[in-house]
């Protein structure tokens, strides 16, 4: 009896470490793996919102950042065609060996995550989503105000997120298409980018909202263009945070924690331009 009661621990402790990927790693072997990046990716510059604090919660990490902004926006794009372009980039980072993705991007997690788990059920991948659950437990029964991309707000993944916490507070959505092209161009300030907040925002100020969801990974660089627009009172909330200490939490579960020495980070884009990793530079240090 104790013997079988022994073999079945046995084989649910054999079934974790295949299912983290780790049944073949040993010494020098896992400290190889551990050194691996962690990837990180977005449709383009947004994801580095994520990569900052990704950084302050791991820092003997090594990350390999990529942006698609060759493909930027995602958001206007269909379905199918985002799921392609994230399946594509995902592909091309477990090949230059990453032990990890976090994908940056509310709009690829939407349309993609699922898919991506199929496709590799023994890696770890982290999705992101609008903090809308932050959002409800810090402004119970609150008027919540969401700003995503139109992918985002129309995946059944929201609708799902959105049934769990309609019965606690009122939830606004509020499809922004314009802003991403800002962040990708490097405008963060400015008469323009206010004059397109206040069209897209307006509509939604009365009564002023508890907290401003930044459902888009882009928007966190908006932060003081979008509260000058919103006003003070209104929480200003996105899910940087809450994804990077997940990634930590499951890369200390699977024991790939890189330990020793501070990591390093590498930038990539899919747009090969000077100006494009002065800006990727810029934000990840903004
Ligand atoms: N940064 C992405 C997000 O979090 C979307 C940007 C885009 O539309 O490409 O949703």
């Amino acid at each position: 009896m104790q013997n079988l009661t022994r073999l079945r621990r046995y084989k649910k402790f054999l079934t974790f470490l295949s299912d983290s990927g780790m049944i073949f790693l040993k010494g020098g072997a896992r400290q190889r793996m551990n050194s691996k990046p962690i990837a990180v990716f977005d449709s383009g510059l947004g994801g580095i919102s994520v990569l900052r604090r990704l950084i302050q919660v791991l820092p003997e990490e090594n990350f390999l950042y990529f942006g698609d902004s060759a493909n930027a926006p995602y958001g206007p794009r269909p379905t199918e065609e985002i799921r392609s372009l994230t399946l594509e980039n995902a592909d091309r980072l477990f090949s230059r060996g990453a032990k990890a993705l976090v994908v940056a991007c509310n709009t690829a997690t939407s349309a993609a995550i699922d898919t991506l788990r199929e496709r590799y059920p023994n890696r770890i991948i982290i999705g992101i989503e609008p903090a809308l659950k932050l959002a409800v437990s810090r402004h119970p029964n609150g008027r919540i105000l969401v700003m995503a991309t139109d992918a985002t707000l129309r995946e059944k993944k929201f609708a799902t997120l959105m049934e769990r916490f309609a019965e606690h507070c009122e939830i606004l959505k509020c499809p922004c298409p314009a802003l991403v092209e800002f962040v990708e161009r490097g405008e963060l300030e400015g008469e323009a980018l206010q004059k397109v907040l206040k069209a897209e925002l307006q509509a939604h100020l009365t009564p002023a909202p508890d907290a401003v969801v930044l459902g888009c990974t882009h928007f966190p660089f908006l932060r003081s263009a979008i509260q000058r627009v919103v006003g003070d009172s209104p929480e200003l909330l996105d899910g940087a945070d809450g994804t990077a200490k997940e990634t930590k939490r499951r890369l200390t579960e699977a024991g790939l924690l890189r330990t020793g020495s501070p990591g390093k980070v590498e930038l990539v884009n899919s747009l090969q331009t000077p100006e494009i990793f002065a800006l990727s530079e810029k934000l990840l240090s903004v």
